[in-house]
């Protein structure tokens, strides 16, 4: 008999950032860290797990291609599972029992965007295999705990809306889960611009990266006792009031001061490009010309920008976002998606009527995807 269940799971991107854990097996993080779960219509992992005594041995493919079952991060997510499993028995929702510990897995996930493009693929992955195995094993247990094992930030892919992170103080990291600040339903004007400037494979890995950080860098320290606490507060009464220049605020001194712990760190690590410093400038030009905030930009580690509006400040920022980053001749049909033809007039006087005094270069990215707010996993067939 072979059992198999198929779910989606969505990216997330924190606008308090994670950066560093204290226990490097479990995944614990020396911050607590908030996120804005995506709409799963443009970014998400669809994922497919099937258990039968037939297989021989547990496989994976990532995007079709057959990947090693040698990652020390995804053995110990099936082996947690295997353990609750046993533990649990036969125990069961809906009547169906549920299959055997002992049997082996075939796992197939797949994103319907670029991997390593630095768009929290780990995130929705993690997130999208441990919500399945949850399904499939009928397992009574914290879906979070167990993404966060797989990728840190995947355990904020488990719910849609606004979700934290609780750093948690216990070593078994028992207490290390996600929370649901608001449902996505809450804050339905809030949109996202995401600017891919660069599909490439960072040079430092988040993992590797948050150790030299933690390690060397005297900021950090400060950092997590003194300014993540603050802002955490700060930030979830931001988005339960739905106060956007508080929230774009704190967005963007948190993207700024987790790239400053970077460069803090040593060696020192630099994810932004110029193209990034361009799209902080712009960003920053904007919002004076309008005396408060009304665009956010967030990057995570690596150069590409995640830009949080309220949707009467789309068209706007979409005309800006154009005329400064051009697509490059050839590009044009490829460039913009998830957006609409009149959302994208562009203007040649558009910039002068709105007198935002930008130095011109031309900027390059590869594409720019329009987005919102999203829900979380999603059961996609019976178990
Ligand atoms: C900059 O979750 O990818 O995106 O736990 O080692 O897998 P591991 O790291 P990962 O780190 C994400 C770091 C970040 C910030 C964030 O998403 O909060």
């Amino acid at each position: 008999e072979t059992h198999t269940v198929t779910c989606s799971a969505p990216v997330n991107i924190a606008v308090i950032k994670y950066w560093g854990k204290r226990d490097e097996e479990l995944v614990l993080p020396v911050n607590s860290s908030l996120s804005v779960t995506l709409n799963q219509d443009q970014l998400r992992t669809v994922t497919t797990v099937s258990v039968s005594r037939k297989f021989q041995k547990d496989r994976i493919w990532v995007n079709n291609r057959e990947e090693s079952m040698e990652n020390p991060r995804l053995k110990r997510l099936l082996a947690e599972v295997r353990r609750l499993t046993k533990e649990q028995g036969s125990m069961s929702g809906n009547g169906t029992r549920p299959p055997s510990h002992d049997c082996h897995m075939h796992i197939c996930s797949e994103n319907n965007f670029p991997t390593a493009a630095g768009l929290a693929s780990s995130a929705a992955g993690y997130a999208c295999l441990a919500y399945t195995l949850c399904q499939l094993y009928h397992l009574q247990v914290d879906v979070s705990l167990l993404a966060r094992q797989g990728s840190g930030s995947a355990c904020r892919s488990v719910y849609g809306g606004f979700v934290k992170w609780e750093m948690g103080e216990r070593e078994d990291g028992s207490d290390s889960i996600a929370v649901q600040v608001a449902p996505e339903s809450h804050w339905l004007e809030l949109e996202v611009l995401i600017l891919v400037v660069s599909s490439e494979k960072k040079a430092v890995s988040s993992t590797r990266g948050m150790q030299t950080t933690v390690k060397t860098s005297p900021l950090m320290k400060y950092r997590c006792e003194t300014v993540v606490p603050q802002r955490m507060e700060t930030m979830e009464r931001a988005i339960v009031e739905r106060d956007f220049p508080s929230f774009a605020r704190l967005t963007m001194q948190d993207s700024n001061q987790f790239h400053a712990v970077c460069l803090d760190s040593y060696p020192p690590i630099l994810y932004l490009n110029d193209t990034s410093k361009r799209v902080m400038q712009l960003v920053t030009a904007y919002n004076k010309l309008h005396q408060e905030e009304r665009v956010a930009y967030t990057f995570d580690a690596g150069p590409n920008a995640v830009l949080y509006c309220l949707r009467e400040t789309m068209s706007e920022l979409i005309s800006l976002v154009t005329h400064y980053f051009p697509p490059t001749p050839g590009n044009e049909r490829n460039y913009i998606r998830g957006i609409s033809s009149e959302d994208c007039r562009t203007d040649s006087d558009f910039t002068k009527k709105l007198k935002l005094t930008f130095d011109p270069t031309p900027g390059l990215l590869q594409y720019i995807i329009r987005t919102s707010v999203g829900d979380g996993p999603r059961l996609l067939t019976q178990p």
